[in-house]
C-alpha cells in the first residue's frame, strides 16, 4: 500500500481522520490503514457500515455523523473514504455537511470508484424515490489509487469498472479502446501494470471532461454515454442488474439507436459488443426483460421531452456527435425499434 499516513499528513492535514468503509473493506485494509496511521502518531478512528447499495442512505448517514459526533470530532477533521464507489459517495456526503464540510481523502478500492465514482466531486445517498437524489459537490482533496488492492476484489466487480473505461475509450480515445481490446484477458485478471494504466488513462478522460464542466450543464453529458437506455435496463430488473453490465447493454443499443440515425458510423454497436464479450460483460438484454419493460422505463428519464428522449450518440469509437449541447433528442418510435430488433 502507499504510504497514506505520510501524504495525508502533508497535503491534507487535520487534527484527526474519521476513517469510512463498509465491513468487507474494513477487514482487507481499512483496519489496517488506521493502525498505520495511530502508528505515525495521527488521531485516527474508523467507523464501518454493511456493504452494499443498501447502505447508501440517509440513515446509513445518520448512524455515522452521529457516531462522529458522540467520538468528539471537530471542524478540523479529514474524512477518509476506504472502498467502492458507495463509501465515496456516502462517506464524500459526510464530509460535504459534517460541520459544514471537512477534508476529504478518497481511497479507491474498486475499479468503478478507481476510474469513476472518486473523480468528479459528486457525493450523496439513494432516497427510495431514486439513487442519488439528495447530495453535494465535494471534491477531495486527495484521492490515493493503489491498484494492487483490485487482487481480491471478485472478477464480476472488475468487469463492473471495465464497462466504464470502455465508455471512456468510445467518446473520447480510440486508442484507449484499442488497447484495452489487447489487454482484455490481463485487466480481467486485475495485471498490475496493465490496470494502473487503464486507471491513468480513465482519470485522465473523467478529470479533463470534468474539469470542463463541473456542474454537468455542457460536455460532461457526454459521460452518459450508454447510461439513458443503460439506467432503463437496470430499473426494469429492478436493480436486480448491476450498474455496470446495465451500461454495457445501454452502450451498445445507444450505438444501434446512432447508426439508425445515420449518426453513428455503421459496425460501432458489433465493435462494442466485440470487446464487451471479451470483457464478459453482456450486449442485449437480460433474460426475462422485454423490450416493453425497458421502454417504459425510458419514460421516467427527467431529461426527455413529449416523445423524444434525449441520447449522447457517437459519430465512431472515439468521437462523440456534438449534437445540441451534446444531446441528440430521438423519436420514442426509433428506441422502441431498435429495443425490438434482437
Ligand atoms: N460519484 C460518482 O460520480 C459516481 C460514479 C460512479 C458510481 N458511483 C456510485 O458508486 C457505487 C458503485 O460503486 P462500486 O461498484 O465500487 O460498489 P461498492 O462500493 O458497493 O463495492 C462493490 C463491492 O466490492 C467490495 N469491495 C470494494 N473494494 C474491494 C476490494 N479491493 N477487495 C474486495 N472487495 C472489495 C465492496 O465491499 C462491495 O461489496 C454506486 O452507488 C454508484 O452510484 C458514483
Ligand atoms: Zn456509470
Amino acid at each position: 500500500m502507499v504510504d497514506l499516513p505520510r501524504l495525508a499528513q502533508d497535503r491534507a492535514h487535520a487534527h484527526r481522520y474519521a476513517i469510512i468503509s463498509d465491513e468487507t473493506v474494513a477487514e482487507l485494509y481499512a483496519r489496517g490503514i488506521c493502525e498505520a496511521m495511530r502508528t505515525r502518531g495521527l488521531d485516527a478512528d474508523l467507523f464501518t457500515f454493511p456493504p452494499g447499495e443498501a447502505s447508501k442512505t440517509r440513515e446509513t448517514w445518520t448512524r455515522l455523523t452521529d457516531a462522529m459526533v458522540e467520538h468528539g470530532f471537530g471542524r478540523d477533521t479529514a474524512v477518509v473514504a476506504v472502498g467502492g464507489g458507495v463509501t465515496g459517495d456516502l462517506a464524500g456526503f459526510v464530509a460535504a455537511t459534517y460541520m459544514r464540510g471537512l477534508l476529504l481523502i478518497q481511497v479507491p478500492t474498486s475499479l468503478v470508484a478507481m476510474i469513476d465514482a472518486s473523480v468528479g466531486g459528486k457525493a450523496g445517498v439513494d432516497v427510495a424515490a431514486g439513487k442519488n437524489l439528495v447530495g453535494a459537490f465535494h471534491p477531495p482533496r486527495l484521492v490515493l489509487v493503489d491498484p494492487l488492492v483490485l487482487r481480491t476484489l471478485p472478477r464480476r466487480e472488475r468487469a463492473e469498472g471495465l464497462a466504464e473505461a470502455v465508455k471512456h475509450g468510445a467518446i473520447q480515445d480510440v486508442t484507449y479502446f484499442e488497447s484495452i481490446e489487447a489487454s482484455a484477458a490481463s485487466l480481467l485478471e486485475a495485471d498490475h501494470v496493465r490496470v494502473s494504466e487503464l486507471v491513468v488513462r480513465s482519470v485522465a478522460i473523467k478529470a479533463q471532461i470534468v474539469t470542463r464542466d463541473e456542474r454537468e450543464t455542457g460536455v460532461r453529458k457526454i459521460l452518459n454515454f450508454g447510461h439513458t437506455l443503460g439506467h432503463a435496463v437496470e430499473a426494469a430488473t429492478g436493480y436486480a442488474q448491476s450498474h455496470g453490465y446495465a451500461i454495457a447493454i445501454g452502450m451498445v443499443l445507444e450505438a444501434r439507436v446512432g447508426e439508425m440515425l445515420g449518426i453513428t458510423q455503421q459496425g460501432t454497436a458489433r465493435q462494442l459488443s466485440d470487446l464487451l464479450a471479451r470483457l464478459e460483460l453482456p450486449a442485449t438484454l437480460p433474460a426475462g426483460v422485454s423490450a416493453g419493460d425497458v421502454f417504459r422505463h425510458t419514460r421516467t428519464d427527467k431529461k426527455r421531452r413529449a416523445d423524444r428522449g434525449q441520447y449522447i450518440l457517437l459519430r465512431r469509437i472515439g468521437d462523440v456527435a456534438e449534437g445540441d449541447n451534446w444531446t441528440h433528442d430521438v423519436p420514442d418510435d426509433l428506441v422502441r425499434q431498435v429495443l425490438h430488433t434482437p
